[in-house]
């Protein structure tokens, strides 16, 4: 056991997580911040070192908890303070003039005071802070119960876990209060998210609204945290009612509790001011860097509001003006398909040039063959696009039936290479299995030098299509044998930025292995999958020759993944090229784990629960230097079941299965740590 932590200690335990505290301000709200993320992260592993070695200081709102919570098996109802509405929409800035002017007769006043905040568009919460701690995140649920997802928004680094007395003080805020906002995502984190959704044959998100609101209900919170999620908060509650005489002082007092608000709001004098706000925003919103999709108009004095009330389903005192939605309808003039990396076949839709909000549109991608099954999309109809914020346009559904229309059917044929097209048993897509279309040989070529791959910089699209046509690069491992009169001959390609090109080619041979694996672009191994890959597998000729099993103990690895890895190195083309990419040089082993010992070989660790003393990875490592293996999930082959504080089902099934169960303490007496 360690020795209770000095006063000293304990001070600057404090201190640190002051400083923590303040840089996610600076970061997650302000989107201002003072130090790199590097050093953002030695100032958490500092922390994290000394809670581990004082686990007695570790607090609930430590800056250090806010992944890590095991999974739950269902969600707890709770019911709200007071009950959260949802508002009156405006479609028109007649319907807004209707709305001031039931306001006005209602109270029997000339002119009103409205503050105009985005609308913003994700999921409402509630938060409920004790003594300035968060204890709880509610969902809106039915609006007046809902579900609690406290683990999930303790994830979201712009809710402060906890908030200072001095500042609950300076803005004359009790220290048990309740926030209400949305959970939304910004349109760069919903981009990032689709693209390793695509990259791991996930789901593709249709718009940040359905992932924030997906990932907010995930009975796993590490999953939660991995989408990058942000809050906006928009009322201030005591006990069931407002803290302030005025909206417009919540707000104010929200940002001085370090809450992200809708820092945009105006307090408008009169419905004209609100239609000028409304009219300026419209074109405005198209730079922000989160999705609103109109503009919320509540009544700034709370005594107004509460002569106004309520009617049984919003509030009388607010209004949600909402935007035209960017849709457009047009006519499909064709379907056309695009070969992708794996030869998958995407069936795209070539629309008649249609203006949606001032960007032209002429294509949208349909994804596969069950999402045109789905529309019922064939060429001639006429469709309804929609194209929201800077998300790829696609088209919602059929408005009208074309007069000659004509189904689309997947070519039996690659339309590049012409060799026949296969429709892979429980899979979605068509593929076309040629390893040397020229379709195929692009997309790789292309994926192989992306910045997260092998970061070869110089290799754009102009290029590969000149390299692939003059038959330079059949393959990703030809690019390490070019030289500089090849490239030279290219169109508009100086000698300068050939060296330099032949320069960053040669540089990517040390790349790490994870990046290679990524590289090679087998079917659903995007970067995360392609890390812990090579956290098991020491090289890629080790990956290569790995059984299913041996597959399967890498963790998130399923039948799926497993069966792309297997299906990609079977292929001997595949197998060809990494034994040319090997000669060629690139060559990146895992770095060497240090062995201590070969105690625990042949012996099996599932981790569940939370560990005080390290983390769940930290103690796998261990395992793992004493020759054990840590697997995912339990069978009856597992060895051991190191059960940590709130263990999931893991726990039940290894009672059940009778596999030995080991407390932190016990684990570690085995493994021979402190
Ligand atoms: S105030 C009783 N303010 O829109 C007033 N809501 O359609 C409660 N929303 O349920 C809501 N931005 O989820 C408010 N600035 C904002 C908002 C906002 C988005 C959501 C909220 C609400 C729904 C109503």
């Amino acid at each position: 056991m360690a020795k209770a932590a000095p006063v000293s200690l304990k001070k600057e335990v404090e201190e640190l997580r002051e400083k923590l505290r303040h840089h996610e301000y600076r970061y997650h709200v302000l989107d201002d911040p003072e130090i790199s993320d590097a050093a953002y992260d030695a100032l958490l592993r500092k922390l994290k070192d000394l809670e581990t070695a004082h686990p007695e200081l570790v607090t609930s709102d430590s800056p250090t908890t806010r992944v890590g919570a095991p999974p739950r098996e269902g969600f707890q109802t709770v019911r709200h303070t007071r009950p959260m509405l949802s508002l009156d929409n405006a479609f028109s800035f007649d319907a807004l003039r209707d709305f001031d002017r039931r306001v006005r007769e209602g109270i029997g006043r000339n002119s009103i005071d409205y503050i105009a905040e985005h609308k913003f568009d994700g999921l409402s919460i509630a938060l409920w802070y004790e003594d300035g701690v968060l204890v709880r995140g509610i969902t809106r649920g039915d609006g007046t119960t809902g579900e609690d997802v406290t683990p999930n928004v303790r994830t979201i680094r712009s809710i402060p876990l906890r908030i200072e007395k001095e500042l609950l003080k300076k803005a004359k805020v009790p220290a048990s209060f309740e926030v209400r906002g949305e959970v939304m995502m910004t349109r760069k984190a919903f981009e990032a998210l689709n693209r390793s959704q695509e990259q791991n044959g996930g789901k593709v998100f249709a718009n940040a609204r359905n992932a924030a609101a997906g990932a907010v209900r995930m009975l796993d919170s590490s999953i939660t945290a991995r989408r990058r999620l942000d809050f906006f908060a928009y009322y201030l509650l005591t006990d069931g009612r407002a803290v302030f005489p005025k909206h417009s002082e919540s707000l104010v007092a929200l940002e001085a509790l370090r809450f992200r608000a809708s820092s945009d709001w105006k307090l408008c004098n009169g419905i004209d001011e609100v239609i000028s706000y409304c009219e300026a925003w419209d074109t405005k919103r198209e730079k922000l860097d989160y999705e609103i999709d109109g503009v919320v108009v509540k009544v700034n004095s709370i005594g107004i509001q509460n002569e106004l009330g309520f009617t049984s389903k919003s509030p009388r005192w607010a209004i949600a003006y909402k935007y035209p939605a960017r849709q457009e309808t047009t006519v499909v003039n064709d379907i056309i398909v695009q070969v992708g990396r794996t030869g998958a076949l995407t069936p795209v839709a070539m629309l008649e040039p249609v203006q949606i909000g001032g960007v032209t549109v002429s294509r949208s991608t349909l994804h596969n063959m069950d999402e045109v099954q789905r529309l019922g999309v064939q060429i001639g109809d006429t469709v309804l696009v929609e194209r929201a914020g800077e998300v790829i346009p696609h088209v919602l559904k059929v408005v009208k039936e074309g007069k000659n229309r004509k189904p689309f059917r997947i070519p039996r044929e690659c339309p590049v290479c012409h060799s026949k097209i296969h429709k892979v048993e429980g899979e979605v897509a068509y593929r076309c299995l040629n390893t040397g279309c020229p379709a195929k040989r692009r997309e790789s070529l292309i994926h192989f030098a992306s910045r997260h791959a092998m970061n070869i910089d110089g290799l754009g699209e102009k290029i590969v299509d000149q390299l692939v046509e003059k038959g330079l690069a059949k393959d990703v491992a030809d690019l390490y044998s070019l030289k500089l009169e090849q490239l030279a001959e290219l169109e508009r390609f100086a000698e300068k930025s050939a060296q330099n090109l032949l320069d960053e080619i040669e540089g990517s041979k040390k790349a790490s292995l994870p990046r290679l694996i990524y590289a090679l672009g087998i079917p659903f191994v995007g970067e995360r999958t392609a890390q812990l890959l090579a956290d098991r597998f020491s090289s890629v000729g080790e990956l290569a020759s790995a059984s299913e099993e041996e597959l399967y103990e890498v963790e998130e690895v399923g039948p799926k993944v497993a069966s792309g890895i297997l299906e990609f190195f079977s292929e001997p083309a595949n197998r060809q090229l990494i034994k040319k990419l090997e000669k060629a040089g690139v060559r990146p082993t895992a770095e060497k784990r240090t062995v201590k010992s070969n105690k625990l070989a042949g012996k099996s660790f599932v981790f569940t629960g939370g560990l005080v003393n390290r983390t769940r990875e930290e103690a796998g490592e261990i395992v793992l230097q004493h020759g054990g293996k840590v697997i995912s999930s339990v069978s009856k082959k597992t060895d051991y079941v190191v059960v940590g504080t709130d263990p999931g089902s893991k726990y039940d099934k290894a009672r059940e299965l009778g596999v030995s169960i080991l407390n932190e303490a016990e684990f570690e007496k085995l493994v021979g740590v402190r």
